[in-house]
């Protein structure tokens, strides 16, 4: 970690936490919520590492009193939170449920009278399983659906949440949820899987139309990057790791900042109707950027049915979760994004950035994570450095507030500036809250 002061951050810069509903809130029975494909998925043998579910998670749909002054403590300017599309409309389409509506309602209240900017994210994978049984994102209806859904809630929270986000890592959802099945609906369709990102792409445009007509906030889409490296330096690996750009960074980026699908990804992509692109291309405020890591890409062998195969990176310190701990990455991935899209690129706000460390508290009760606070002092700085270079962010957000349910891992990996027992579900900030809260709070 270096020894040099952290840089400055100009003010108004948003300091930020993220969580999702199905992560933390449990409740998932109460006051009419409908059952997600995660909730499914979950329930189902042999998905989850440890064999848990989210149903009961960090209980936060109880404690989130608690939390919201444990947020309040940490000194964030915004709190990035996500609302389960079941609890508000549990069918997925029908009556809209208002009891679900008031605990976000109550929420919202909570974090603005502690100074906390509600920013809310509407789809965090969380699906109702009556929209799945009636085709899920492989059906265009979706789209629609989701669209009225979005409009309900804005609503009733209309213009006290300060920044709307449509969806949370659309690729994520496709690749794992509907690629290679890792993730819920559990879907192996690999290259098949394209109407579900065109249907989602189409739902977001779809919303933030709906959205305006609601709110005078700005609105966000939060995409998942990974900067790409080869592997080799054969023709064969370079081509890969153009494949694998295309589909990781620009399939979703391109069409909504009005550049259409990218070519040469080979996607059959008949459900692609005239006008669908500028509903896509609909101008967004922020473009939310969640970022972990780089990926190692190198040619397939032959006969696989991928135009790339995914390789270890050496030479990084690695997480619980192995992933390469590359601040670098966060900084060329920003320079990316601005020579790429240029005019086109709105303001960024890092909506997600974070580790999961095998955290415990010490015979104290003390929870020391020195690896976390090198991970956002080395991410923070890159962030610093690319504004230096003229990239526009203007927010950065930390994934995540607590410990939480972390989808195929269970509870086996710890992503939180706060430790949760998930037995007794206390909770203690570990030495990264103490970190954070004094950086915010730095004259
Ligand atoms: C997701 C989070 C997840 C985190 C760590 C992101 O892909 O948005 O829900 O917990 O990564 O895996």
């Amino acid at each position: 970690m270096s020894t040099a002061a952290m840089p400055e951050f100009p003010a108004g810069f948003r300091w930020g936490v993220s969580t999702s509903a199905y992560q933390i809130e449990g409740g998932v029975d109460e006051n009419g919520r409908g059952a997600s494909i995660w909730d499914t998925f979950a329930h189902s043998p042999g998905r989850i590492a440890d064999g848990s579910t989210g149903d009961v998670a960090c209980d936060h749909y109880h404690r989130h009193a608690e939390d919201v002054a444990l947020l309040a403590g940490l000194g964030v300017s915004a709190y990035r939170f996500s609302i389960a599309w079941p609890r508000v409309r549990p069918a997925g389409d029908g009556p809209v449920n208002a009891r679900g509506l008031d605990f976000y309602d109550r929420l919202v209240d909570d974090l603005l009278a502690h100074d906390v900017d509600p920013v809310a994210t509407l789809f965090h994978w969380d699906l109702p399983q009556s929209r799945q049984d009636a085709g899920g994102w492989l059906a265009r209806d979706t789209a629609h659906r989701f669209a009225e859904y979005a409009d309900a809630t804005a609503a009733r929270l209309g213009d006290r949440v300060k920044l709307w986000i449509t969806l949370n890592e659309p690729f994520i959802h496709m690749s794992l949820g509907h690629g290679t099945g890792e993730h819920a609906p559990g879907r192996t369709l690999l290259f098949d899987a394209f109407p579900v990102a065109h249907h989602q792409l189409l739902a977001h445009g779809l919303a933030v139309a709906a959205l305006r007509t609601r709110t005078t906030s700005p609105i966000a889409i939060a995409n998942n990057y990974s900067p790409v490296r080869a592997a080799g330096d054969s023709d064969a690996d370079r081509t890969a790791v153009a494949a694998y750009e295309a589909l990781h960074n620009r399939l979703f980026t391109d069409p909504l900042l009005g550049r259409g699908y990218p070519d040469g990804l080979g996607f059959d992509t008949a459900v692609v109707r005239a006008g669908d692109l500028d509903v896509i291309a609909a101008p967004i405020d922020v473009l939310g950027v969640n970022y972990y890591n780089p990926t190692g890409v190198r040619a397939p062998q032959e006969g696989s049915p991928l135009p790339f195969e995914l390789v270890p990176l050496q030479g990084y310190p690695r997480t619980a979760f192995d992933w390469p701990v590359a601040p670098d990455g966060l900084h060329e991935l920003l320079g990316w994004l601005h020579r790429t899209y240029a005019d086109d690129l709105p303001p960024i706000q890092v909506t997600e950035s974070g580790c999961a460390y095998d955290d415990a508290p010490d015979a104290d009760g003390r929870v020391h994570d020195p690896q976390r606070i090198a991970y956002l002092d080395g991410h923070l700085r890159a962030v610093r450095a690319a504004m230096d270079e003229g990239v526009d962010v203007t927010g950065y957000f930390v994934w995540s507030l607590l410990d939480n349910w972390e989808w195929a891992e269970g509870f086996t990996k710890r992503f939180g500036l706060v430790h949760v027992d998930f037995d007794t579900q206390v909770r203690t900030p570990k030495s990264s809250y103490a970190w954070l809260r004094d950086l915010i709070a730095r004259p």
